[in-house]
């Protein structure tokens, strides 16, 4: 992997230093957000980003790296104590020497990756991350945001009953994140066709009124508990819906469009909590995306299973 020094051999080791870590494919988003919110970067390794400073919520990061350190070591060995010293579970991003960094992983106790269900908790306790830059010189976070290796889940999916995969992402953000709406509250998904949001919906126990311009997947429509209509979002009106515990969104529409529509929701006041993809043409419109996080309350993130797009959560709680 190719590593790219801003300032190599000017890292300051005095400074709190904080890694970034992009999804696949969208190092260029991170940079650009980085570049906007004033987050001088150090070196780029790949996806990750080593920023000065302490850490900052920013969306295009799929994990962050906290308390950063650069240390030289001598030996795999010598390289394993060091580990064993700073965290209890390790997890290892490849830069270099990736044969080498795995012989080191072998011997500290490493964070278990695998494949979760549904609604399975999550362990809680937090997790390093470390990288080889040479054969003398690591770098390593004792302390990551998320307790999952580079902030990525992966399920043992359902092949069967949801029409689309687009369900992943309210499996991660119910799972992983937390946000879940209880059984017996009323749910409104906006842009629902074919149904896999519906459906995960449906299954958490939740009354969906459920709203797209297309129809529903016949499977979905003949479960109970969904009240479908067939027409635009755009033009429902939130009292004729009344009150609802959650507004759930993955319409297809431009950025600007989503704050417009989601703006008439929270004014009715008839709204408790939100959840949107908000999707992205290129270049990405961060403009709007900071218009989003800063309504108060809220809480931008880019879930393992978000192409071109992130997730806007916002709850009562959090206001
Ligand atoms: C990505 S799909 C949603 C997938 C869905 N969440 C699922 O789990 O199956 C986006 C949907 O937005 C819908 N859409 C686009 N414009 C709309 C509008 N004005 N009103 C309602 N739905 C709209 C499209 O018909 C499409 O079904």
């Amino acid at each position: 992997m190719v590593s790219i020094f801003v300032h190599m051999g000017q890292i300051n080791l005095e400074k709190t230093l904080t890694g970034y870590l992009a999804p696949k494919d969208f190092e260029a988003d991170l940079k650009i957000e980085l570049g906007l919110m004033g987050i001088e970067i150090l070196s780029q390794h790949g996806r990750l980003f080593i920023c000065a400073g302490e850490a900052q919520d920013v969306v295009f990061a799929q994990d962050t790296w906290l308390r950063v350190e650069i240390l030289p070591y001598t030996s795999i060995n010598h390289a394993a104590e060091l580990l064993k010293s700073k965290a209890r579970r390790w997890s290892h991003y490849s830069i270099n020497n990736h044969r080498r960094a795995e012989l080191i992983l072998d011997k500290v106790p490493s964070a278990k990756i695998k494949r979760y269900d549904f609604l399975e908790e999550i362990p809680k306790t937090t997790i390093g991350c470390f990288a080889l830059l040479s054969e003398a010189e690591m770098i390593l976070t004792p302390e990551t945001t998320c307790p999952l290796p580079f902030g990525e889940i992966e399920f043992n999916e359902d092949k069967i009953n949801p029409p689309s995969r687009a369900y992943l992402k309210l499996w991660e953000l119910f799972t992983l994140y937390g946000y879940k709406p209880e059984a017996g509250m009323k749910t409104i998904d906006v842009g629902s066709c074919p149904g896999g949001w519906t459906w995960v919906l449906q299954t958490v126990g939740t009354n969906v009124v459920s709203v797209d311009k297309a129809p529903l997947d016949p499977k979905i429509a003949a479960l109970p508990n969904i009240e479908f209509k067939q027409e635009s979002a755009f033009g429902l009106r939130p009292q004729h819906v009344g009150h609802l515990d959650w507004f759930f969104s993955d319409i297809i529409c431009y950025p600007d469009k989503l704050l417009e529509l989601v703006n008439r929701w929270r004014e009715s006041g008839l709204v408790d909590n939100f959840a949107c993809t908000i999707k992205f043409q290129k270049p990405t419109d961060f403009e709007t995306l900071f218009k989003f996080k800063a309504i108060p309350g809220s809480r931008v993130v880019h879930l393992s299973c978000n192409k071109h797009e992130v997730t806007w959560i916002n709850t009562k709680e959090s206001k």
